[in-house]
């Protein structure tokens, strides 16, 4: 080949590469119905192809790391700080440094490190049944342990990474003395040992199973959307905890750049895109989450749960009390 043979080669060769690089991989730990139509719609804003892979969010995390550098992951999605952070110490992750971003999310809400960002808020407050349960009777998250509600909390399993994370919130804010003597006295409250998710909790506690469960907002509101769901949900009242003090405990869903992105420039675009009004709206219509950006419109189910105060914790304290939350929960015998 000559000279000028080569350089055509390699000239359509780049414009090849160019041409291919307006695509975006996406690893979601998010299911699917979740994300798509909003990926859709970045599609036809930007011209940039998003490569949707869903799966369970541990799996994906150890897919990156067996992928290694030459992992296609642009960007992991996944749900609660817990897996992000875990993400991130096994240097899956990279530093974004984006105006946008940290413009738009509270400093609270994302990594100090910029490896990790807060796309979504979800709670995990108190559900009681009326009639069983007065509002006056409530109180804390700390009082569930009070021997008066022996028999009467229904909680899914300590494998679960919100439970743990609510843990590792009680270890950040109490110490973790008072967290161990806490989970001691909840796990004697339990009204069964823990079974299911946390619709399930729901549903034990309108059937009469407990006069309280512990769920994240958004299983809520997602069965009052299901027919076979609804009645369970119009059965349990949300109380929010910790008014008095430091407020009730929140997680969040987010997502971070992958540390071998081969697209990283869209992958950063994508993430600007998910912190629009537009976007943060839709997700809270959709999946009842709370937006991480300030003046967007909650939807009717999640005005209908009531405002609260949240809890003002850096989240990613959550990630780095994980171990020793597992460790409480074992101790205190949670299963
Ligand atoms: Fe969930």
């Amino acid at each position: 080949m000559k000279f000028w043979q080569k350089s055509l080669v390699a000239a359509a060769l780049t414009a090849a590469t160019l041409a291919q690089a307006a695509e975006v991989n996406v690893y979601s730990g998010r299911q699917e119905e979740l994300l798509k139509p909003m990926l859709d719609k970045f599609s036809k804003e930007t011209g940039i192809k998003v490569n949707l892979i869903t799966g369970k969010p541990d799996e994906l995390i150890s897919r990156m790391q067996s992928e290694g550098r030459n992992s296609p992951a642009d960007l992991l999605i996944s749900t609660d700080v817990g897996r992000l952070y875990r993400a991130e110490v096994q240097g899956l992750l990279q530093p974004i440094d984006s105006k946008v971003l940290t413009d738009a999310i509270p400093a609270a809400l994302r990594d100090p490190k910029q490896q990790w960002f807060g796309l979504t808020k979800r709670a995990r407050p108190i559900m009681y049944v009326p009639g069983k349960v007065k509002p006056e009777q409530l109180s804390s998250i700390e009082d569930l342990a009070d021997p008066k509600w022996k028999g009467k909390i229904c909680v899914r399993s300590s494998d679960n990474i919100y439970n743990q994370s609510m843990v590792a919130a009680l270890i950040a804010q109490l110490g973790e003395e008072k967290t161990q003597a806490w989970a001691n006295g909840f796990v004697k409250n339990f009204a069964q040992p823990p079974k299911g998710g946390d619709r399930d909790q729901i549903k034990a506690a309108a059937a009469g199973v407990c006069d309280i469960a512990i769920a994240n907002t958004y299983y809520l509101g997602g069965m009052f959307d299901d027919a076979g769901d609804k009645a369970a949900a119009e059965a349990v009242k949300v109380f929010w905890p910790n008014q008095q003090d430091r407020g009730a405990h929140i997680n969040i869903s987010g997502a971070g750049v992958a540390k071998h992105a081969p697209n990283k420039a869209e992958a950063i675009k994508l993430l600007e895109y998910m912190v629009k009004p537009e976007s943060q709206s839709w997700y809270a219509v959709t999946n009842h989450e709370y937006p991480v950006v300030a003046d967007v419109k909650w939807s009717q189910r999640l005005e209908s749960f009531g405002q609260f105060k949240a809890e003002q914790l850096q989240l990613s304290t959550l990630g780095e009390l994980n171990a020793k939350a597992i460790q409480v929960m074992d101790k205190a015998g949670w299963k």
